[in-house]
């Protein structure tokens, strides 16, 4: 019946999705089974106790012990199958395996927001490795939204101020659609995004080159993206003001008195050793209170990071 399965249902694209169809597709034959049996049963009741002479009566039936019993364990019997199937299934479904790769989506109007391990952020494409599980932990920026996708069989709501999950291994490289599916305003119906599943080491390529806008990106103007998207802003002003840390304003070139006494000239090499390693070397006047960076940047970003400060003139 291989046939049906495919003319009534999208493409399979995960483990999951077969557990999904097998189940749905023994509820629809046993529904379908049973449409026949009571239909067929109704027609030939309907012409055999039809009335043949103008003053026949019913013999007066008050109940059938042995029908009775059979049409309540048997219904009970196959409702009990369906609960255990479905209920082993959606087991399977809620617990994502302990090392699955995370990833945070962020549901907004109207676009999906996807955040890596390492810090990548993609706008309405996903990529993920072939036949590794992926947990999606989701929520909303504003109203709420659904995370759907016919091929992997997964769906689940975005809600603001709230976590949701959604796990899945795909099983088949290529690109799936997604929809949002909970109406969510104007933009609802153009909400929609697209999976890439990579091979591993086509994942890993990508991970590491960054998506492609940044990729096309000269090295300052991707380095004042990060100053703001990674939070540098918070502590080193451009102006010269003083903040958590010192300002990037004209530093580049110039020496620097450390905390241990230490002079330290500010080139490539002292700044990549402040955004890996922060508390190597802390400037006199301030707490070594800076996070590393260590994993949460790709090379390139480093290299653009040193770029935007070096131009702070
Ligand atoms: Cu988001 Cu509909």
């Amino acid at each position: 019946m291989n046939w049906l399965r495919e003319l009534l249902l999208p493409e399979q694209a995960t483990v999951y999705a077969g557990q999904v169809d097998d189940l749905f597709l023994f509820i629809f034959y046993i529904s379908a089974f049973f449409f026949f049996l009571v239909t067929a049963l109704i027609v030939f009741f309907v012409w055999r106790y039809r009335r043949r002479a103008p003053n026949e009566r019913t013999p007066k039936i008050t109940h059938n012990f042995k029908l009775e019993v059979a049409w309540t364990v048997i219904p009970l019997a196959i409702v009990m199958v369906i609960f255990f199937w479905g209920f082993h299934g959606y087991l399977d479904a809620t617990v994502p395996p302990r090392d699955a790769l995370e990833i945070r989506v962020t549901g907004k109007r109207w676009v999906w927001q996807f955040e890596y391990p390492n810090g990548t952020r993609t706008l309405n494409e996903l990529r993920v490795p072939l036949g590794k599980p992926v947990t999606l932990i989701m929520t909303s920026d504003d109203v709420i939204h659904s995370f759907y996708v016919p091929s992997f069989r997964i769906k689940a709501d975005l809600l603001p101020d709230r976590y949701t999950r959604l796990w899945f291994t795909p099983e088949k490289e290529g690109t799936h659609v997604l929809f949002c599916a909970e109406y969510c305003g104007t933009g609802h119906s153009v909400m929609g995004g697209k999976i890439h599943v990579l091979s591993e080491s086509k994942y890993r390529d990508w991970l590491e080159r960054g998506d492609e806008t940044t990729q096309a990106m000269p090295l300052p103007e991707l380095g004042a993206l990060l100053y703001q998207s990674r939070g540098c802003a918070t502590c080193h002003s451009l102006d010269g003001r003083r903040g958590q840390g010192p300002s990037f304003k004209g530093i580049f070139g110039h020496t620097q008195r450390m905390a241990d006494g230490k002079d330290a000239l500010v080139d490539e090499n002292y700044l990549r050793e402040s955004i890996l390693q922060p508390q190597a070397r802390i400037v006199e006047g301030y707490q070594p209170i800076m996070p590393t960076f260590q994993g949460l940047l790709t090379e390139r970003e480093i290299q653009a990071l040193i770029e935007f400060i070096k131009a702070q003139k």
